[in-house]
């Protein structure tokens, strides 16, 4: 699964399966900036699939994610080094309790941008949960003996909810009536694996990887789109909900805006967060009320406040926001902080 499909200002190239319909799926072995492959169904993208890369390619497209995400978790970039800065960021703004409670952080990965050893000496045990089993268990092992025993992991947990559906969804995406819940089904099956609730949570830079799978394997129309983002969007904001205890606290990280998109943000790296703030009003100002930022973080605030949701979370709120520098690009990165209703 290749990931530079995004990049701006790029035609590609297009092949197809020859059939007459409209395209719903993309291949993501083969899929570059200047190339794509579209194919009318799965079936389709199954026979190109075998005939063009052979039949060891996984046949479920969830299969090649979970492979993709190991290798990306193992790129010699994800360095803590690099992450320092993002990382005091991130954990300046986890929330404190009176006493040791337990924590769990939803996205974890290689626990770059955490501090599992800081997070030790607030909290009694720390639960690492991610889609890649294997990035938990590294950053688990590569701590001191002592604090091992105290680290709980939850691999192979899927927090988009939907991964084992792109393959039939792909072919016919539901209805907003049937996604609502669904997503909602997904939500509590992933807090029915995490099995417990927890005194504070932690969403780590995870929001924005959900929906990625889906754009690299999908064709579809913005509406669809819209309605997938905001039905996985309700997916991870109910997962956060189920998993932290009443009266816990949660705290979530998501990076909206990339340096491919605006490239002013390099330029921003070394200075305030004054002069981030003032960069990230005058960017809404020019976009006259259509924001370039993916998810628009005064929406996701608004969602909290929702009637669906809002009696759920107590007094959120944004938190300023930072630059993290991941090597390849800069990304413009908020904070949510809640409180469980
Ligand atoms: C950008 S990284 C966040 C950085 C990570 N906290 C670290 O320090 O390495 C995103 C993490 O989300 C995980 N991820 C991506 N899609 C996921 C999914 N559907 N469910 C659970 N985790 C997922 C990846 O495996 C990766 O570890
Ligand atoms: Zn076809
Ligand atoms: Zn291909």
């Amino acid at each position: 699964m290749m990931d530079d499909s995004r990049s701006p200002n790029v035609q590609p190239s297009v092949d197809t399966c020859g059939c007459a319909g409209g395209p719903r799926r993309t291949c993501d072995v083969c899929r570059t900036s200047q190339h794509v492959f579209m194919a009318y169904s799965f079936r389709c993208l199954r026979r190109h699939q075998i005939e063009a890369h052979g039949d060891t390619v996984p046949a479920a497209t969830a299969a090649r994610v979970r492979d993709f995400q190991r290798r990306m978790n193992r790129h010699p970039s994800r360095t803590w080094d690099l992450y320092a800065g993002h990382r005091q960021n991130l954990m300046a703004l986890v929330p404190r309790i009176s006493g040791r409670g337990d924590v769990c952080v939803l996205g974890a990965g290689s626990c770059s941008d955490i501090d599992v050893e800081q997070l030790s000496r607030t909290f009694h045990q720390i639960h690492l949960v991610d889609l890649d089993g294997e990035a938990i268990e590294h950053a688990r092992d590569k701590l001191p003996t002592g604090l091992r025993a105290r680290v709980v992991l939850h691999g192979d947990v899927d927090l988009s909810g939907f991964l084992d559906r792109l393959d039939d969804w792909g072919d016919t995406f539901p209805s907003d009536a049937e996604l609502g819940p669904l997503a909602v089904a997904a939500a509590h099956g992933i807090v029915a694996r995490l099995g417990r609730t927890f005194d504070v949570t932690v969403s780590s830079c995870v929001l924005s990887q959900l929906p990625q799978p889906f754009q690299s394997s999908w064709v579809m129309s913005q509406a669809a789109w819209s309605s997938l983002d905001a039905a996985i969007t309700g997916v991870h904001l109910t997962t956060l909900a189920g998993s932290t205890r009443a009266g816990g606290s949660g705290f979530v990280a998501f990076d909206v805006l990339s340096s491919d998109q605006a490239p002013a943000l390099i330029g921003l790296k070394d200075r305030g967060a004054d002069e981030l703030e003032a960069f990230v009003a005058h960017m809404a100002e020019e976009g006259e009320g259509s924001s370039m930022m993916q998810p628009d973080p005064r929406i996701l605030l608004s969602q909290l406040q929702s009637p669906g949701l809002g009696s759920l979370f107590a007094s959120p709120r944004l938190t300023h926001p930072w630059l993290w520098d991941i090597g390849a690009d800069v990304q413009l990165v908020y904070g949510l902080v809640f409180q469980r209703g």
